[in-house]
């Protein structure tokens, strides 16, 4: 094993001055907020609880004051916000499927470009989950019964497959690799596994880690959160919420570097230099680069590395996206994108300058700049926590938290307009389930041309065009019929955020006999749940 790569401190001043500043107003608020956060990312070993309790309170957990810029000019994010362009189309059918779902933490696809999910099932991440030392307190709770990982059709949602039964006790991490092969991060077990296709036999054919034991050094991980498999075999763990670093293996499991340090200093609001990390929480590989991505999730931006030899390449981070970015995965569409879920603000009552909306963002590795945005239907999420896209760039698949979703969008060329979905979802209105989305073969498998255009979809969109309206013209006829004439658009709006809003994870929980959410509890990853978003809205 090679030496841990040197921080590039020598260079970090100037790189620190290319980036786009945030302030460094360290205000009550966010003093409590971080303590809250570092609480769950301490280090391992470094003194007694009532010691780091009383660091973090001060704020002098840092062991590093940075030079911080010189005050930017405050964003006008809403500004910023409403100027860009939606380019994707929510596709508010999908998933077909009754399905429940607990926290889905992560989302890929396999080779067959099925949509595979990671999720929760009936596991919440709160502050009683682990304790100061990042030991798992439910051990006694056993394993996870339910299937963990759904394989889903792409066009409608339908469960092909579904695996990972007694297993796992608090999934995070989802990516699989050319070959197929599924890799899963558990932070409760501290363990990364390398999983045949599909989870064929059940058994792992790598596990990483010490089941149970957080720790540092070769054989351990603290809370690993990702991991990037290279097309020679070569993989990146993302190590994750405590060590902060990313470590590289051989195809054989054994470490081939290790870099990254913790910025975690219990200010949000810092500016950290290139190499740390304040949770690099997800991974995506850049392969036209030959990079390693990572989201530096507190720090607000996307860091991205040599993959030969985890030398910092560039950085990403915008205003409107805010300090905190929960996921990122790259297309080579468009010159190379990269698709990134932001999160709730870690301030209640934010400031100007930190205001963020909850959103999907498509930025431009070329530019710099971001594209346009997405979201479900006013737009915002709440706690997206990853993001795939497919390679074409037309579908992107969104996995939340809370409420316990998978949202699909696709991108305004090979979607099918609106009113046609809505008149289906009205057509439909009882019957959730068993409502498949008209299969227009524009799904992420069968779409090989990139953002075609042109005559097909114009032609293509007439014909939709023409169908919808006269299903929708024959359903207001029979509906005024029936009882009054009930504006059309009121109701489908009504519909619509019926189907996503109503789907409240307390009432399923409730109803499927499932541990209820603790209001009271901050989980750990959407701990900002007063944040609210529609006073913004
Ligand atoms: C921060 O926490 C302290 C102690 O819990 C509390 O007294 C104070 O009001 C909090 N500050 C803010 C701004 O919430
Ligand atoms: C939004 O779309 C319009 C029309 O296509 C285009 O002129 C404009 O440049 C786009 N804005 C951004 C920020 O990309
Ligand atoms: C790491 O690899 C990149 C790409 O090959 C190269 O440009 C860079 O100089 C390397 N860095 C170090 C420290 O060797």
């Amino acid at each position: 094993m090679k030496q841990p790569l040197t921080v590039l401190k020598g260079c970090f001043f100037c790189l620190n001055f290319l980036w786009i500043h945030r302030l460094v107003t360290a205000i009550d608020v966010t003093e409590n907020q971080s303590a809250q956060r570092y609480l769950q990312g301490l280090p391992i070993g470094s003194g007694s609880n009532a010691d780091r309790l009383q660091q973090m309170l001060k704020g002098v957990g840092a062991p590093i004051n940075w030079p911080q810029p010189a005050k930017p000019e405050i964003t006008d994010v809403k500004t910023e916000l409403a100027k860009l362009n939606t380019t994707y189309v929510y596709q508010n059918e999908w998933p077909a499927n009754n399905v429940r779902l607990g926290a889905v933490t992560a989302v890929s696809f396999d080779k067959a470009g099925n949509v595979v999910i990671f999720h929760r099932v009936n596991r919440i991440w709160s502050q009683r989950t682990f304790n100061n030392e990042n030991v798992y307190q439910e051990k006694n709770r056993g394993p996870i019964r339910e299937s963990t990982v759904l394989g889903l059709e792409p066009d409608t949602g339908k469960v092909l497959y579904d695996w990972g039964k007694n297993m796992f006790y608090m999934p995070h991490g989802l990516h699989i690799d050319p070959e197929d092969n599924v890799w899963l991060t558990d932070v409760a077990l501290h363990q990364v596994f390398k999983f045949p296709p599909r989870g064929a036999g059940g058994r792992p054919l790598l596990t990483l880690g010490t089941a149970f034991h957080p720790g540092n050094g070769i054989k351990k991980f603290c809370k690993p959160t990702a991991v990037a498999v290279l097309n020679n075999g070569d993989f990146f763990v993302a190590d994750g919420y405590c060590n902060a670093r990313i470590v590289k293996y051989s195809k054989q499991g054994e470490q081939i570097l290790v870099w990254g340090e913790n910025s975690f200093s219990g200010f949000s609001y810092d500016v950290a230099p290139p190499n740390f990390f304040a949770i690099p929480h997800a991974l995506t590989l850049v392969p036209e680069l030959e990079l390693l991505c990572a989201a530096d999730r507190e720090n607000g931006r996307v860091q991205c590395f040599h993959s030969i030899n985890g030398t910092f390449h560039s950085q990403y981070h915008n205003p409107v996206i805010g300090d905190r970015l929960f996921s990122m995965a790259y297309t080579p569409a468009a010159g190379g994108e990269l698709v990134i879920v932001n999160g709730p603000s870690a301030e209640v009552g934010a400031q100007q300058q930190h205001y963020n909306e909850v959103h999907g963002f498509v930025l431009s590795m070329r530019t710099r700049q971001l594209v346009s945005k997405f979201g479900p239907n006013n737009l915002q999420f709440e706690n997206p926590h990853d993001v795939a896209v497919t390679a074409d760039g037309n579908a992107i698949y969104v996995a939340e938290l809370s409420p316990t979703r998978i949202h699909k969008f696709l991108h305004k060329s090979v979607a099918k307009p609106m009113s046609l979905s809505a008149v289906k979802s009205l057509s439909s209105s009882n019957e959730v389930a068993a409502a498949a989305p008209a299969s227009s073969g524009s799904g992420a498998e069968t779409a090989a041309a990139h953002h075609p255009s042109g005559k097909a979809i114009l032609v293509a969109s007439l014909m939709l065009v023409f169908a919808g309206s006269t299903l929708a013209l024959a359903l207001m006829m029979a509906r005024r019929r029936k009882r009054g004439c009930l504006p059309f658009g009121t109701h489908n709006r009504r519909h619509a955020w019926e189907k996503t809003e109503g789907f409240k994870l307390g009432g399923l929980l409730d109803r499927n006999g499932f541990e209820k959410l603790d209001q009271n509890a901050s989980d750990e990853e959407h701990e900002q749940q007063t944040t609210s978003i529609s006073q913004y809205a």
